[in-house]
């Protein structure tokens, strides 16, 4: 895991540091725990723990690939959308230049390849490059939307699926999979990690609205100010559809952008998009729920975490 932040000078091993400060590592690893039910009869005690600490080694590798895939499109995402900071801090762009910060992003998805590699499992290969995959399609999507696209609800959620959503639930599926787990378990793995990543993008960009800029740690009201519209708007445009000529004349002009706030302000778009991430929310603890069950204390455990996790989703501030 420490391997790529030598890459960096001292100065910088901090920003990634507060970069991994995140949500995935904690969802991957106690996934993993969660999962962890003895499939078949242990032939000895000896095999039994030489079995668990090669399997969680495996499953820790996942972790720490989702962690740099996830750090590497943010400093890639950074340098895309100009940013000045991340997590209240100078993003690696600015302090370091926008060349720097492209190959710092290429560098970590170059490692977290070599990791994939070891772990010589084609599904979980093939699973974690459809997310890279995605990341790079959900971005696209983002930046190049006809108008009719950018009033899409269906547009917003299949982009914010690919951007947020994709990476964690293949990574939830992948920890199934190397656990030995049925197909019916990866599943519930996989939309556990997919309906908790919709419900804390809702929630984002519910913030990118309510938040200040020293609550976030990066500008307030920056998606509607570079134009990019999501579920409040949406649904306030579904109130009032008049917004939706506002919207189409183009959020470049600060005039209509302070006219879309205007029409949010009268909406209920805030609270709907607060319920939808709700909705999410709620699909992911059921998903934990339906899992076989188990007695074990430490399985019970990362399952109660996982569950709380998606409140703490939906009721953070920041
Ligand atoms: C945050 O977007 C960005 C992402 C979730 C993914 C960005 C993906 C790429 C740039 C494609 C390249 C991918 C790799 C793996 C190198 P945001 O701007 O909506 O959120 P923010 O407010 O946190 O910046
Ligand atoms: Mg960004």
């Amino acid at each position: 895991m420490h391997a790529y932040l030598c890459f960096l000078t001292c100065d910088h091993v901090i920003v990634l540091k507060i970069l991994t400060l995140y949500y995935l590592l904690q969802v991957i690893l106690l996934m993993a725990t969660a999962l962890n039910i003895q499939i078949s009869k242990p032939a000895s005690e000896n095999v039994v723990d030489m079995f668990s600490t090669d399997l969680r080694l495996r499953q820790q590798s996942i972790a720490e690939i989702t962690e740099m895939i996830h750090v590497a499109s943010l400093l890639h995402d950074d340098v895309l959308d100009d940013a000045d900071t991340r997590r209240g801090i100078g993003s690696l762009n600015f302090v370091m230049g926008n060349k720097l910060a492209v190959l710092a992003g290429d560098f970590l998805l170059s490692r977290a390849c070599i990791t994939l590699a070891s772990l010589k499992n084609t599904e979980v290969v093939s699973l974690i490059a459809t997310a890279v995959e995605h990341l790079v399609t959900g971005e696209t999507m983002q930046m190049s939307t006809s108008a009719e696209q950018r009033s899409s609800m269906d547009y917003y959620l299949q982009k914010t699926y690919y951007k947020t959503a994709s990476l964690i639930s293949n990574s939830c599926k992948s920890i199934a999979l190397l656990t030995g787990q049925t197909a019916e378990v990866s599943m519930l793995a996989y939309e556990y990690g997919k309906n908790l990543g919709l419900a804390f993008q809702l929630i984002d960009d519910v913030l990118d609205f309510t938040g200040t800029s020293s609550s976030l740690g990066k500008g307030a009201l920056s998606d509607i100010r570079h134009g990019i519209v999501t579920a409040p708007i949406l649904y306030a445009m579904e109130e009032f559809p008049e917004l939706r000529s506002v919207v189409d004349q183009g959020l470049d002009d600060p005039a209509n952008v302070d006219l879309a706030l205007e029409y949010l302000g009268k909406s209920h778009g805030i609270q709907r998009t607060r319920e939808l991430a709700a909705k999410h929310a709620s699909l992911a603890s059921a998903a934990i729920d339906s899992l076989p069950e188990n007695d074990d204390e430490d399985v019970q455990r990362s399952r109660r975490a996982l569950v709380e996790l998606t409140h703490r989703v939906i009721n953070r501030t920041k």
